[in-house]
């Protein structure tokens, strides 16, 4: 059903830039060529009936109803299949077309429940509006015929139920299905009356493909696929565009609403990243914002181990203050630091990082991309300029060639995963680089010209070979390269490349990949047409990451893939505004906009602004900060929305880490794992309690909405500077546009940025100023940020992590699409449906040699620890390759990963940990432990959780 008063113009929106021009019922409409005269007609406010036809869909013209009457044609045309011509003279109200309208609303009629009253979605029914918009007042076919009124419903997905009484065979889920989300799990079941919507294999939609999108929901006109928050709740009275709080893709939802509830989240049509498409995530699992596990009193405690105190919010912020001036007087100023969230706005961000720099007085800050996406930014701004994606999601829509690397955006980014398969449907090439088969290698309707099994930890052998290819067989864009790129770096490149050592041959034993399938790759990149690269983690979380992203950018740059629709070099960020986050200035060493704080003419600009003297020497990465800790050296620790204890790797040591500091602040929705170590517990608020603006992965800033009151008291932003005040740095914000403002003013790349324009425009992707006042879809058009693009050296250096006969596998470890990061909110969701525990992923040779069968419960240990996870064996990982998920504490993901980390920015090397995996009867010591841990701390809250 559409949303609160959206307009339905019947038909997509042709892009056509041709014009034609007609007569609908005298009145004369132009309009792109290729528009049908539906659309066409409602363009002009002229509403003509329609039951398959919704503008998300291609025309179907099934239902009959559309029909019109065009001078000189014969019969009567349904408008949402016949385009408007030039001169054409269309009729869409006759006493004719009326009478051929209400026949076929009659028969519809006669097989439809007449519950209309208690029907959930009275009030916002297709089939209800025109059967008053035809004047339907008698069904002459009587009720008592052959009929489906019987029929069972189907409410086994969590979310939505399908009553088959109601459907009307207008086969609008199916192309939902198939065109918008690309899963084609809809079929239609059955011929003439029979014919019913039928889910898989005709099984219920939990036991079929279905991943619970939600777009069949969205374009079902009647009550038939519905929404069971509506069917609780009732119809929504007013609705707020907000955007997703969950991955990077950033969709624009419209938070339909009863009061302060939340009835239903509906994609927005007009979101510029998502096109009113969503993920079962962002469109159904919003119910965490109002679990009973929210923490919404403010606590303190003196240790770990004593009871949590429920206090003002007055007392908490002053006794989180004292403390912090306590240590510093103690330890000195540099003995505390700050944690900013990628989950939080770019608002909330920047206030934390100057409180860290302005009220602390040094630069500990650091932030959760340090374990995702640091590489990228370092990889980025070294080659190409600028530490962020190139393209708009849109621009795959241009690509004929798709690469990607290290990334499964079915699971991680799936609206954008969308968009790419109906790319590769239309014909786009697909290469694969991932050492697992995921669904990106093979799906509905697309299969991977290429899928590069490599071992984990060889990607920049790869990506050498791959240049290799490209150099040797004259296979680079000579004239992009001499007009865009810095000549030296670019032939020492070459003369690296060329290299006997980096050949496909001779990479074959250290990838695993055949010599002639990489050749094939290489050769379908770099001459395929436009192509695009697509990456994730799999290639940022590696001893090697950043020189791997350099890789990319090196190969993108040596075919000219660079600086136009279709091509580029496209980061996937997993969480909602991780670039944001990077944006702000979360980094120790970096100033918002990515500028390093020894650079004085930047940090003048703040110290005036700000009223401070700041420290030119970057501060703690969180890395150093738990090592400073554990030297007695860092004490004091303001953490807002990011849980490190699940996130981060080799939990020991941060468990114990954090169990050394004497003031550990944690600001968060639950009490999270963190929280357990913390002192100060402040609660903090979700997406929908808030004010401000998330950037998604392709720079685009979207407004995040308060949609309700903040359930504690105060929004994230609101309690950062509480604190500030509290520390005797004043700050006095009245809205997060002031905050923006303020970034702006003091941000290059965000000088033309503010709540007005992004209220004007929707979205806006930085750098907008100045120069590009409406924002910069694609980068590096006419050059590159930095001049000149820089070509570096990308060296495969082996692993230090090692398989050994003790070692013998590698785990590696992704995410999956029902669940979310650490899972703080989608375990607390019917998400758990699908994903219940973390799995080990093993192949069935490692396994039999193992005696291991499906299910076994196995010990997975590695030189940092040890974790007992159930199996599940797949041929989706190669041979010495496992992998899991890491969604659940209990699981212990992290207590496996090892402290090897990015050269460059100490990104966790979370992708290639070596193991051993054997059959077990009993958890690990570590989570027996855990488990005593988190009871003890339960109690501590008098807290009981569905959480453990
Ligand atoms: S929810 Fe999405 S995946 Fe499932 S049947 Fe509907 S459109 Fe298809
Ligand atoms: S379930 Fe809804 S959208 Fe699908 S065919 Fe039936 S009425 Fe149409
Ligand atoms: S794709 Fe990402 S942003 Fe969009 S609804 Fe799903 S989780 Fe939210
Ligand atoms: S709306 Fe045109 S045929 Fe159904």
């Amino acid at each position: 059903m559409n949303s609160l008063n959206d307009v339905d113009y019947g038909t997509p929106k042709r892009a056509s830039t041709e014009t034609v021009t007609l007569e609908i019922d005298g009145v004369s409409v132009t309009v792109p060529k290729g528009t049908s005269v539906m659309r066409a007609s409602t363009e002009a406010g002229i509403n003509v009936p329609k039951l398959c036809a919704t503008d998300t869909l291609e025309a179907f013209g099934s239902c009959r109803v559309c029909l019109v009457e065009i001078e000189g044609r014969k019969g009567y045309p349904a408008s949402c299949t016949t385009p408007a011509e030039n001169g054409m003279k269309v009729k869409t109200q006759t006493p004719k077309l009326a009478d051929i309208r209400r026949g076929m609303l009659e028969l519809y009629i006669s097989d439809h429940p007449l519950d209309c009253l208690t029907c959930p979605t009275n009030g916002n029914c297709e089939l209800q509006d025109v059967a008053g918009l035809v004047g339907l007042r008698e069904v002459r076919y009587g009720y008592k015929g052959e009929n489906h009124l019987e029929m069972k419903k189907d409410e086994s997905n969590p979310y939505f139920t399908y009553d088959p009484s109601k459907c009307i065979v207008c086969n609008r889920c199916v192309r939902a299905c198939e065109e918008t989300q690309g899963t084609f799990a809809l079929t239609i079941d059955g011929r003439g009356f029979e014919s019913r919507v039928a889910a898989g294999q005709n099984e219920a939609f939990m036991e079929s493909e279905c991943v619970s999108c939600g777009a069949c929901v969205q374009a079902c006109p009647t009550a038939t696929l519905t929404e069971k928050s509506v069917i609780r709740i009732g119809q929504a009275e007013h609705s707020v565009i907000t955007t997703c709080a969950y991955c990077g893709v950033g969709c624009g939802f419209k938070a339909e609403m009863k009061g302060s509830e939340v009835v239903r989240m509906v994609p927005w049509k007009d979101g510029q990243a998502n096109h009113g498409h969503s993920c079962v995530k962002g469109r159904f699992a919003w119910g965490y914002a109002t679990h009973k596990d929210r923490m919404l009193k403010p606590m303190i405690r003196k240790k770990i181990t004593d009871p949590w105190q429920e206090v003002s919010w007055e007392e908490a912020i002053s006794y989180a203050a004292s403390e912090f001036r306590r240590i510093q007087q103690q330890h000195g100023r540099d003995s505390i630091g700050g944690i900013t969230s990628s989950r939080c706005t770019n608002e909330e961000t920047y206030l934390v990082q100057k409180l860290v720099r302005a009220a602390f007085g040094n630069n500990n800050v650091d932030t959760c991309a340090r374990v995702c996406h640091s590489p990228t930014g370092y990889g980025l701004k070294q080659t190409l300029g600028e530490s962020a994606g190139t393209q708009t999601f849109d621009s795959v829509m241009k690509s004929d060639v798709i690469m990607v690397i290290g990334a499964n955006p079915a699971a991680a980014h799936p609206v954008f995963a969308s968009q790419m398969k109906r790319r590769l449907r239309q014909g786009a090439k697909l290469i694969v680089v991932d050492p697992r088969t995921t669904e990106m290698v093979k799906g509905a309707h697309y299969e991977a010209d290429y899928h590069l099994k490599l071992k984990p930890g060889t990607n920049v052998a790869v990506i050498s070979a791959l240049a290799h290819v490209i150099v040797t067989e004259g296979l680079v864009n000579e004239a992009f390269v001499a007009e865009r790129c810095e000549a030296q770096s670019f032939s020492d490149w070459k003369a690296f490349v060329s290299g006997p050592e980096n050949s496909p041959e001779a990479m074959a034993d250290i990838t695993g990949v055949p010599a002639d399938i990489l050749r094939g790759a290489a050769r379908m990149y770099a001459a395929g047409g436009n192509a695009a690269i697509y990456y994730g983690l799999g290639v940022t979380e590696h001893a090697q990451g950043s020189t791997m992203v350099m890789g990319i950018a090196n190969l993108a740059m040596a075919t000219g893939n660079i600086g136009r629709e279709g091509v580029g070099v496209n980061p996937l960020r997993g969480q909602n505004n991780v670039q944001g986050s990077c944006d702000m200035g979360s980094f120790p060493h970096e100033l918002p906009g990515y500028r390093h704080i020894s650079d004085t003419a930047t940090r003048s600009e703040f110290e005036a602004r700000w009223g401070v003297t700041l420290n030119s020497e970057p501060g703690l990465r969180i890395p150093n900060m738990f090592d400073a800790a554990l030297d007695g050296s860092f004490k004091g620790l303001y953490c807002q929305g990011e849980d490190i204890v699940q996130s981060d790797p080799n939990t020991q040591h941060v468990a114990e880490a954090l169990s050394s500091m004497e003031c550990i602040v944690v600001q968060d929705l639950f009490l999270n794992e963190t929280a357990k170590y913390a002192h100060v517990f402040l609660p903090g608020s979700s997406f929908l309690e808030k004010d401000g603006t998330f950037t998604n992965a392709e720079r685009r800033i979207s407004r995040v909405r308060k949609v309700m009151p903040a359930k504690a008291g105060y929004s994230d932003w609101e309690i950062t500077q509480l604190l500030s005040n509290a520390l005797g740095y004043p700050m006095h914000y009245a809205h997060p546009s002031e905050i923006m403002d303020e970034i702006a003013s003091l941000t290059p790349t965000f000088h033309g940025v503010s709540f007005g324009k992004i209220e004007r425009m929707g979205s806006i992707q930085w750098p907008c100023n100045e120069a590009a006042p409406d924002g910069t879809p694609i980068m590096h058009v006419d050059e590159f940020v930095r001049g000149k693009g820089k070509f570096v050296i990308t060296k495969y250096v082996p692993s230090t992590e090692k398989v050994t006969q003790r070692f013998p596998l590698i785990l590696t470890t992704g995410r999956i699409l029902s669940q979310y990061n650490v899972g703080a909110q989608t375990r607390r969701t019917d998400n758990v449906q699908w994903h219940s525990e973390d799995r080990l992923e093993i192949h069935p040779h490692d396994a039999e040699e193992r005696g291991i069968r499906q299910d076994d419960w196995v010990g997975i240990e590695s030189r940092s620890g040890q974790t007992v996870l159930r199996a599940t064996i797949t041929e989706n990982v190669q041979p010495g390759v496992v992998y899991t998920t890491f969604h659940f504490p209990e699981s212990g993901a992290n207590v496996i990963t090892t402290d090897n980390s990015d050269w460059a920015t100490n990104c966790p090397e979370y992708k290639v940990t070596a193991v051993q995996v054997m059959p077990v009867t009993q958890s690990s010591e570590w989570q027996r432990e855990y488990q005593r841990f988190n009871r003890q701390q339960l109690e501590l809250a008098k807290l009981e959780t569905t959480d453990q």
